[in-house]
Parts: C-alpha cells; structure tokens; sequence
C-alpha cells in the first residue's frame, strides 16, 4: 500500500501581476469566486481528500490569508449577539484545526519550484500535496481525491494532474511526452515546459495539482534558475522523472485559470450556475445579456 499523503503545501507568494490592479494591496489567492476565496477552495480541497496538515508559503502583503483561517473574536460576537447562527456556522465550517496549520514566509518570490522548496523542513521524509489555489477545479469529487485514489491504485509515486489543452496554448504550460496512457492514468516519459505548439510531444498539459515524493526537495535545493529567471518545479519535475514513477491524471472536471482575468471571471459564472440558491436567476441574466449581442 502506498504511503498515506497527509500533508499539503499552499504555495501563495507570488506577486499576481497579471491581476494589476486588483492585486496590488490583496493577494491574488483572497479573491473570491462567488463568497469564497480561492485559497478556502484550496483548502477544503485538500480536506475533502484526507489532508491533516495544511502548509502555506506566503510572502509580503500576505497576512489576510492568516487572518482569513484564525478566529475573529470581534466578528464571531457580533454575530452572536445579532442572533446570525448561519452566518457564524459559515466561518466555523471552514475553520482549519487548530495546529493543523503552518506558515513560512518565502523571503523572496524566486518562484514555484523555490516556494515548495520552502516547504521543506515541514514536509520532512514523506509524500506531500502542492495545490495553486489558483488553477479552480469544478468537479463533482474533489481533484486531489482522484489523484489520491490513482495514486493508490498505482501503489505510490508522483502523480500531475493533467489536462487536454488546445494545440495552440501548448507554450502556456507544461507538456507531458505520454508512455503508456490507459485513457485515464498517462505515464510521463518526459516534460517539456512551454513549448512552442510544432516542438510539443503532445497536447497533455499539467495543471497546478501534484503529489510528490520527497526526493524532489533535494532537486530543488540545487535548481538552477530556468524561464523567466525564476526557480522552476517543472525542471525539478523533469530531473526527478531519470528515477521515480511518474503519472499524470486526466482528472473529471473543469479548471479554471484564476490567475487569469477572464479564466477568473468565467470561473465566477460557472460556480454562480452550479449554485442551487442562485443559479436559475444567474443564468437569465446571462440569457438576457445574450439575447442583445
Ligand atoms: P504564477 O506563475 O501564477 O505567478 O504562480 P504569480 O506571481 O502568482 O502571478 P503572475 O503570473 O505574476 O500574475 C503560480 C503559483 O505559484 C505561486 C503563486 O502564488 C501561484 O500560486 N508562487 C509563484 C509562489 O508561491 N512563489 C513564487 O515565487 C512564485
């Protein structure tokens, strides 16, 4: 049997610069989609697939997401006194355990690969989950329990999750050369990072899920910086592949690029749908709106 995956790290130190203005004094990672931010998506996430310890790397300007996973005695009063149980429920269902949760400031945003390389000491000599709050899946089961049941199935290793990208955005992502592919579980020979759509060994991309073994940190440790001068997991993900088992999953689901100006937007449209207490009346407003294009 496979190593239990407890823990998961929550890389959220970058600086959202392709979300200028709104992240200028606000992490990228507390937008919300709907009421929620994406970072509390992350979170329940990771719980819903059996994570104990939550992990996060943050960096300047990053303290509401603190605030956002403490109590609020102030708030929590309030709503007391005003007799507003459901809104108090809302904050109290969401609410890590207490010492379940750690923080590391990464100093400098020096990259992906940098931020999980921070998580080191914390993780220690076991598999561990790295989840981009801003990559937002919708799905009916959670997208990190599919990879943990992949996983399982496959009796450990690293596993990506791994999506069919359109073949002119191969240069937006990694991209997997495929061994052996059972239509769900892909064997990764290989990963190229952005590569240019004619130079891609497929259109298999990965997405910002992954469960690794510990050996990647010792890669990391010694990364050279890569694109965009930065520290990047994807090399140190290639490096690791010359000796451990690497799969990718097709997971069941949509993501959506958070990151992204209108990924984000239309990420707000389809959780607003999925709502049973707001989707009919969202999808007449779009129906409306179309109906003048
Ligand atoms: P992105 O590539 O989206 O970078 O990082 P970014 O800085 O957040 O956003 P843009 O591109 O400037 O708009 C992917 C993930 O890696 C984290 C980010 O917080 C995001 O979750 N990250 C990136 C770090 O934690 N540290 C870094 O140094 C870089």
């Amino acid at each position: 049997m496979a190593q239990k995956v407890r823990k998961a790290v929550f890389p959220v130190g970058g600086l959202g610069t392709r979300f200028l203005p709104a992240t200028k004094a606000m992490p990228k990672e507390m937008l919300p989609v709907v009421d929620k931010p994406l970072i509390q998506y992350a979170v329940d996430e990771a719980r819903d697939a059996g994570i104990e310890e939550f992990i996060f790397v943050t960096g300047r300007g990053k303290v509401t997401i603190e605030d956002h996973f403490d109590r609020s005695f102030e708030l929590e009063n309030t709503l007391e006194e005003r007799g507003k149980d459901a809104a108090l429920d809302t904050l109290a269902a969401h609410m890590p355990e207490t010492g379940t949760v750690a923080y590391i400031r990464q100093r400098e945003p020096l990259g992906l690969g940098h931020a999980v390389w921070c998580a080191k000491r914390y993780v220690g000599d076991e598999p561990f989950a790295v989840i981009l709050a801003d990559d937002l899946i919708l799905s009916e089961k959670a997208c990190l329990k599919q990879m943990m049941e992949a996983r399982e199935e496959l009796g450990g290793g690293n596993i990506l999750a791994s999506m069919e990208v359109a073949n002119e955005h191969t240069s937006r992502y990694g991209i997997i050369k495929p061994g052996y592919d059972d239509g769900k579980k892909v064997e990764i020979q290989h990963l190229v990072e952005k590569p240019n759509p004619k130079d891609a060994p497929s259109n298999l991309a990965v997405i910002g899920r992954y469960i690794l073994e510990p050996q990647v940190f010792d890669l990391l440790e010694n990364q050279a910086k890569g694109a965009g001068n930065e520290i990047q997991l994807t090399d140190a993900l290639s490096n690791l592949l010359k000796s451990s088992s690497f799969y990718g999953l097709r997971f069941e689901g949509t993501r959506y690029d958070c990151g992204d100006k209108v990924g984000f937007l239309q990420a707000n449209i389809a959780f607003a749908l999925n709502r049973p207490d707001m989707g009919r009346e969202i999808a007449n407003h779009i129906k409306e709106l179309a109906s003048t294009l």
